[in-house]
């Protein structure tokens, strides 16, 4: 096997050659590394031997235009706090000595000392479960060692090359006899060719979460940051960037990036006054502390970036690709994530045994093939000011148990899903008054309750020992295959016996419970939601199976959240259900078509109060839900095109791989009248190719050359025109006919 990893002894510089980019470092004489250059390479040499790395042998002439007036210009891989930068960093220590009176030492000089290429290599915060089925890739392993102490960093690059993609991560290792107490550290730094940069990104809040936004990087510092514990509502743990005006949808080079990492974090980016722009991203520094004892050793998660040739589409693509082959866990039952029914928009806390065993039959009659029971089924749980904690079967609700409701819903042909929060607590719950030490606070101060309850203390190994073994006797007892993690509230007062690594505590706790379940339950799934999409990131979808998007199901609020979700993950994950005719949260009617139009975008779900349709009602679903199984394939494993996203139209081609099947999606949803647009091309099909064109029913509704389609588009369908502003949607299937 060709090494996408070489090495020039002449120049001590480092190629990590990707399909379509590259990145570039170098170790300089005194032993520092350095950056020299990325992006992408249109023509990469075929060989080794070819690349071009002998003409760089007079590197330290390109350093000398920055470097001679202004040394902070240089670009190093591990920018350290102390040493010789007072720019901002990847990571800032204090080195305490056991000498009594000394004053920490807060100066690391990390040096080269030596390099290895593995095979084998993993960042942290993943385990042997959840990484079972990812080949190792190649990574290059740099080992550096400070200048006086025995504490040594290795520097990660594991590269996917396919995908255009990086994962960075550090680790580090105290041999000294020095406590290491760590202020501030990124999985890693990233630097970008000089230039005036537009970053795109997700931001927003609860109900309103991933909406794209746009921002220029000025000189100085741009931080984007989640602080709350989890990942976050109000943005989320990725970027596009691209040099200001020079990309688009479709062209163009856009760097990305991505934290794997389900804490609180940040993306600190940099364009210092000499040029150079980079961005740290790792845990977010505000109240962080790890302390790192002597023969101890902490290893970061990654930090995932790439670069695309072909624009947006072509960063999100790459990450899609990268997510669904690498980083989701191997589907436990079929191909294809579930067409569910959640419960929680239907009954709220009115649950009973009876409302769930008629929504079981009426869902599995549509086609519904996982059923999941929402909030209200355990403990004291009759509303939200009680119950979290108590997880066993509430006999109020449920006095037979839940086994005669799971055995309906298996017998019915579906599986059985059930919704749980186990990190957090109600104070009027029996864990609670067993054990008021186990929630985060500090001494003498409140305990402030949001949505009525507190955050469990997973500084505390009993407390995680707890959640765990409470989890994993639910699904030993009863046939559980899916469980929805909810998490509805941030932290605030964090007091912890963990000190200041709770926030890193917490995340751990969670990984590791997630691990053990799905590691002693085979045949279990996981979704991850956190009061909506507060809770996505490439982190948890090492151990989870799909995402609860957003708790605002309207499908016209939806587009621009699925738009902006759909920029680093891809649609097999993104649960998305249809609900009422009139939305319970923003109280709009909208089409039965449009809802399913905006859903089926995604992984398919339905959230309707099914008892109360009519049958020609549920005869729509049923025709819906069945054609949402034809274009599955497409939507959960195929390429998106976002051929058009704008305030008021968004629309989506869908291929499959070998090009002979495609899902065209439009939402029209208030075009202003006047508005003329053109037919979007499609791209990704074969030009030789006829395609039919089939609607839900299985009515070919046209039949089009794919070279007709890829010139000027598909014919009629949302234009606006005489259309004016009426809300319209569409989904078609592109087959072809010959
Ligand atoms: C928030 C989730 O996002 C909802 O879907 C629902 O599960 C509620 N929590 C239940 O409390």
């Amino acid at each position: 096997m060709t090494s996408s990893i070489s090495y020039n002894l002449n120049t001590r510089c480092f190629f990590l050659r990707l399909l379509n980019s590259f990145y570039a470092l170098r170790i300089l004489a005194n032993g520092e590394v350095v950056h020299v250059s990325s992006g992408v390479l249109s023509e990469l040499p075929a060989t080794d031997d070819d690349l071009p790395l002998p003409s760089l042998l007079d590197l330290d002439s390109y350093e000398d235009a920055n470097f001679a007036w202004e040394q902070q210009a240089r670009r190093w891989e591990l920018p350290a706090f102390g040493d010789i930068t007072y720019h901002d960093c990847a990571v800032k220590a204090n080195v305490v000595t056991p000498e009594e009176g000394e004053e920490p030492i807060r100066d690391l000089r990390l040096r080269y000392v030596n390099y290895e290429i593995r095979m084998d290599s993993e960042p942290g915060l993943s385990t042997d479960e959840c990484h079972l089925n990812n080949p190792a890739r190649e990574t290059l392993r740099l080992h550096l060692r400070d200048e006086f102490f025995n504490i040594h960093v290795f520097l990660n690059y594991r590269l996917t090359p396919e995908h255009d993609i990086i994962e960075r991560w550090l680790e580090i290792e105290n041999h000294s006899q020095c406590s290491l107490i760590i202020d501030s550290l990124a999985f890693g730094t990233v630097h970008f060719p000089e230039g005036r940069y537009e970053l795109m990104r997700p931001s927003g809040t609860w109900a309103r979460e991933f909406v794209p936004v746009k921002q220029t990087l000025e000189q100085g510092k741009t931080v984007i940051d989640s602080s709350g514990l989890n990942t976050g509502h109000s943005t989320n743990p990725f970027y596009l960037l691209s040099k200001v005006d020079s990309a688009t949808e479709e062209s163009g080079e856009v760097f990305f990036g991505a934290l794997a990492y389900s804490g609180s974090w940040g993306f600190r980016f940099e364009v210092l006054p000499t040029g150079p722009v980079r961005v740290h991203g790792g845990y977010d520094p505000s109240d962080f502390s790890l302390a790192v004892q002597p023969g101890d050793s902490h290893t970061t998660p990654a930090f995932v970036h790439g670069c695309a040739v072909d624009g947006r589409g072509g960063a999100s693509r790459r990450l899609h690709r990268f997510i669904r082959q690498y980083v989701l866990p191997e589907p436990r039952h079929g191909k294809y994530r579930p067409v569910l029914y959640n419960s929680w928009e239907a009954v709220y806390f009115e649950m009973s045994f009876e409302s769930q065993m008629e929504l079981a039959r009426k869902a599995a009659a549509i086609g519904i093939e996982l059923f999941c029971v929402d909030d209200g089924w355990f403990g004291g749980r009759r509303s939200d000011n009680a119950g979290l904690g108590d997880w066993w079967v509430s006999p109020q609700v449920f006095p037979g148990g839940l086994t005669p409701l799971i055995d309906e819903v298996k017998q019915l042909g579906m599986r059985f899903g059930l919704w749980v929060e186990p990190e957090m607590v109600n104070p009027d719950s029996d864990l609670y008054r067993a054990n008021p030490d186990w929630v985060l606070h500090f001494p003498h101060r409140p305990r402030t309750e949001v949505r009525n309850q507190l955050i469990l203390d997973f500084g505390r190994p009993e407390v995680v020992e707890y959640i765990w073994s409470s989890l994993d006797r639910l699904v030993q007892d009863l046939d559980i295959t899916f469980f929805k993690w909810d998490m509805n509230r941030y932290a605030i007062e964090p007091g912890s016996p963990a000190g200041q690594s709770i926030w890193l505590r917490h995340v751990e706790g969670v990984y590791s419970i997630m691990d053990r379940l799905r590691a002693a339950h085979p045949h279990l799934e996981i979704q991850s939601c956190s009061g909506g999409g507060g809770r996505v990131d490439l982190g948890i979808l090492q151990r989870t199976d799909q995402v609860w998007t957003s708790d605002n199901t309207d499908a016209i609020d939806r587009v621009p959240i699925q738009e902006g979700f759909s920029l680093a993950y891809p649609p097999r994950i993104m649960e998305s259900w249809v609900t009422h005719e009139v939305n319970h949260q923003t109280g709009r009617r909208t089409s039965l078509e449009l809802r399913f139009d905006t859903a089926m975008r995604g992984a398919l779900g339905i959230g309707t109060s099914l008892n109360k349709l009519s049958q020609d009602e549920l005869n729509s679903y049923s025709q819906k839900i069945s054609f949402y199984k034809k274009i599955r394939p497409i939507v959960q494993d195929g390429d998106l095109h976002r051929l058009e996203s704008t305030e008021y139209v968004s629309t989506w081609l869908m291929t499959a791989a070998d090009r002979r099947s495609a899902v065209y999606s439009t939402i029209v949803t208030g075009q202003p009248q006047g508005i003329f647009r053109a037919p979007n091309r499609l791209p990704g099909l074969i030009p030789t190719g006829m395609y039919d064109a089939v609607d839900e029913t299985g009515t070919v509704v046209g039949q089009w050359s794919g070279f007709q389609l890829a010139t000027i588009g598909l014919p009629g369908d949302t234009r606006a025109g005489g259309g004016g502003c009426a809300i319209r949607s569409r989904t078609l299937l592109l087959e072809r006919a010959d």
